[in-house]
This record gives structure tokens, C-alpha cells and sequence, in this order.
């Protein structure tokens, strides 16, 4: 095992997957680079086991055609893609012990009993199992199952790792340290990681590339920061976590940058809007709120609705002239005194971090 061993590339042109007359994907268009860890994320009934299904070839797609370096396998069965999976109650078989079940898809293949001996042998190391290797299923905590099953779908050295949800089942700690073994063996194998989870963070903890699913349509596909700063649409923009939204007006270009009407105060952002009337989505972490007005750069007058205590930080909920509510996190020590519910405040934020959506 090492990164010199076959990882694909993975290309979808227009699959859909209808149900009736539902459609479970519209049109998804994504490659998958060779190496990548691509994380599909959206909310439940987005699509993402469905695609994820149509990747193993265990569900044929509607539409579209899915290659694997260049090579068509729109309709190739499953079990001659050799991919690895972890699925959501993707069992271990219960009668084997761990080391039978890490070898089992070895004979399938048909491999040499000494080969399959010496690659159970360094999986049981590679997922941190030995000691082990002897019991059952059952004798085993739910993060050592799920280590059994990650090291069953890599012994194969498959080309391509699907996981759908594996750590769902898992206690926020356990998913922790399941998450810190994901990144580990991302690295040390090299091969296409395709992940489906429903957990933002999980998402941009771990991945190269996210993709966001919704209603069966993808998107925005991008990595985990411009996915988090530069969201593509609203939805994107609230699917990752709290964001101010803005209305603004009359935007244009000035010969100084780009500017933009907020009732009666003008806003300089870093970037043209796709239209005069538009929204800009602001992340709570990057707004300023201070009691004075700013001398210089953007600054909307708010007025306070709510104060939350969170230790380190200090949640502030605020409203513009025009109602539209504003969110800010401020380190708790910098919070002004004179801060209190219905008081006037200032809020801020940087030229390039008013984001057009
Ligand atoms: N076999 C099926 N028959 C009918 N509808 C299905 C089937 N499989 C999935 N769906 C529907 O397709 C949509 C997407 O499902 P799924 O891909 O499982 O979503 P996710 O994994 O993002 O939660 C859901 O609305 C689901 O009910
Ligand atoms: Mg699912």
C-alpha cells in the first residue's frame, strides 16, 4: 500500500435519478479528482446516498453517463468497479471474527491465502487493531466496528473509497477521533475518497472539495473554505452555519471600487454585483460592532436586541434601519460596557468580506 497505487478519477455528466415522476437528482454534473477527499453534504433527502449509490453502481442512474478515467461505466455492475464501501448498515458478518471479515473480499478475488494473510495482517495495523484480530463483531465497541469496516473496504486497494454516513451511529467523541483516522488514511493510501455526510463541520474538517446537494440538484462544488466564505447561493450560504444576509441597492461601479446603497448609508464591497438590487451574506465571526461610528470603511448604525454570554465569545443580535437582523461574535473581553439591549451600536465588517450572493 502507498500513494504510488491506483486512485481514479471519477467524472458524472448529467445524472438523474428519477422515482416516478420524482426526480431524486437533476442533471448532477462533478468530477472527482484522482486522490481527492470530495464530501457530499446536504440535508436529509438532498440526493446524496442516491448519487453515492449511483458512483457504486448499485443503482443504475435515470440519465447521464459516470466515467472512471476516462472509461465508461455508466452501466458496468457494481462488483466489476472494484470500489471500496462503507455504508450505513453496511453489517460485518457477525459469525467472523475481524481478521475473517477483513479478508473475506480478498477471497473473493481469489488472492493467494499468503497474500490475504499479509494484507489482513497490515490492515489490523493500519486501522489499529491488533490485539483483536481474534474476536467478533460483537465483542467490539461501535468505533472498533467501524474501523473493522474501513479496513475491510481498503484491503483491496480499491481505486475509489465510498462511505455513506459511517460515523452517524458514533458518539460525538468517538467521531472525533474516527474523523482524525479518516484524514490518516486518506493520506497514507492516496485513493479517491467520496464521503457523504450531513454534518457541516464533519464536512469541512475533512474534505478536499465539498459538494452541496439540495432537492436532488447540486450547488456549488468548491473547497471547505470558499465554500464557507464565498457561498454560492442562500441556501449554501445558511446550509454552512449562521450568515448575516443584506439587502442592498443601486450597486455600480465607481473608479474606486465597487459601491452599494443600504437605506442611507453607502457600503464599498470587494466584488460587482450580478445586479443593482442584490444580497450580500457577511459570516457573524467577520462583523464589528463598536458604540462609535467608524471614521472609515463600512459601517451600518444597529440597534442591540440581545446579548448571549458563551464564555470565550459573546453573541450579539442586532437589527438594521430596515429590520434586517445582524449577528455578531465578539471575543468577550472586547464587549464595550455600554453595550445593552435597545442601545445604538455600529456594525462593521471589511470591504472583501461583503460577499455577493
Ligand atoms: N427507492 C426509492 N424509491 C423512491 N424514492 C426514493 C428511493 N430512494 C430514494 N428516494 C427518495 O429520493 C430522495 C433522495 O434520497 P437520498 O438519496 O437517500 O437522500 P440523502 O441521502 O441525501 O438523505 C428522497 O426524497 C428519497 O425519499
Ligand atoms: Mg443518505
Amino acid at each position: 500500500m502507498g500513494k504510488d497505487r491506483h486512485a481514479a478519477e471519477l467524472v458524472a455528466r448529467g445524472i438523474g435519478k428519477t422515482y416516478g415522476d420524482f426526480k431524486a437528482l437533476d442533471n448532477v454534473d462533478l468530477t472527482i479528482g484522482r486522490g481527492e477527499f470530495l464530501t457530499l453534504l446536504g440535508p436529509s433527502g438532498s440526493g446524496k446516498t442516491t448519487f453515492l449509490m449511483i458512483l457504486s453502481g448499485f443503482t443504475g442512474a435515470s440519465s447521464g453517463t459516470l466515467t472512471r478515467d476516462g472509461e465508461d461505466i455508466t452501466r458496468l455492475p457494481a462488483e466489476k468497479r472494484g470500489f471500496g464501501m462503507v455504508f450505513q448498515g453496511y453489517a460485518l458478518f457477525p459469525h467472523m471474527t475481524v481478521e475473517k471479515n477483513i479478508a473475506f473480499p480478498l477471497q473473493v478475488q481469489g488472492r493467494s491465502p499468503s497474500e490475504i494473510k499479509a494484507r489482513v495482517n497490515q490492515m489490523i495495523d493500519t486501522v489499529g487493531l491488533r490485539g483483536h484480530e481474534k474476536k467478533h463483531p460483537s465483542g467490539l465497541s461501535g468505533g472498533q466496528q467501524q474501523r473493522v469496516a474501513l479496513a475491510r473496504a481498503l484491503a483491496f486497494e480499491p481505486s475509489v473509497l465510498l462511505l455513506d454516513e459511517p460515523f452517524s451511529a458514533l458518539d460525538k467523541n468517538l467521531r472525533g477521533s474516527m474523523q482524525d483516522e479518516m484524514r490518516r488514511l486518506h493520506k497514507e493510501t492516496g485513493t479517491t475518497f467520496v464521503f457523504v455526510t450531513h454534518d457541516q463541520e464533519e464536512a469541512l474538517a475533512l474534505s478536499t472539495r465539498i459538494a452541496i446537494f439540495n432537492q436532488g440538484q447540486l450547488q456549488q462544488v468548491a473547497s471547505p473554505r470558499d465554500i464557507y466564505d464565498k457561498p454560492a447561493n442562500r441556501f449554501v450560504a445558511e446550509f454552512l452555519g449562521e450568515i448575516n444576509l443584506l439587502s442592498i441597492e443601486n450597486a455600480s461601479q465607481e473608479s474606486d471600487g465597487f459601491l452599494a446603497r443600504y437605506g442611507d448609508q453607502t457600503l464599498r464591497l470587494g466584488r460587482e454585483a450580478g445586479a443593482k438590487s442584490a444580497t450580500i451574506a457577511i459570516r457573524p465571526e467577520y462583523v464589528t460592532l463598536g458604540c462609535e461610528r467608524a471614521n472609515a470603511g463600512n459601517c451600518l448604525p444597529v440597534t442591540i436586541r440581545s446579548m448571549t454570554y458563551l464564555g470565550k465569545i459573546t453573541r450579539i443580535e442586532a437589527t438594521t434601519a430596515k429590520g434586517e437582523r445582524v449577528v455578531a461574535e465578539l471575543p468577550t473581553h472586547t464587549v464595550p460596557a455600554a453595550f445593552a439591549e435597545g442601545a445604538t451600536a455600529y456594525a462593521g465588517f471589511a470591504v472583501e468580506r461583503g460577499y455577493f450572493l
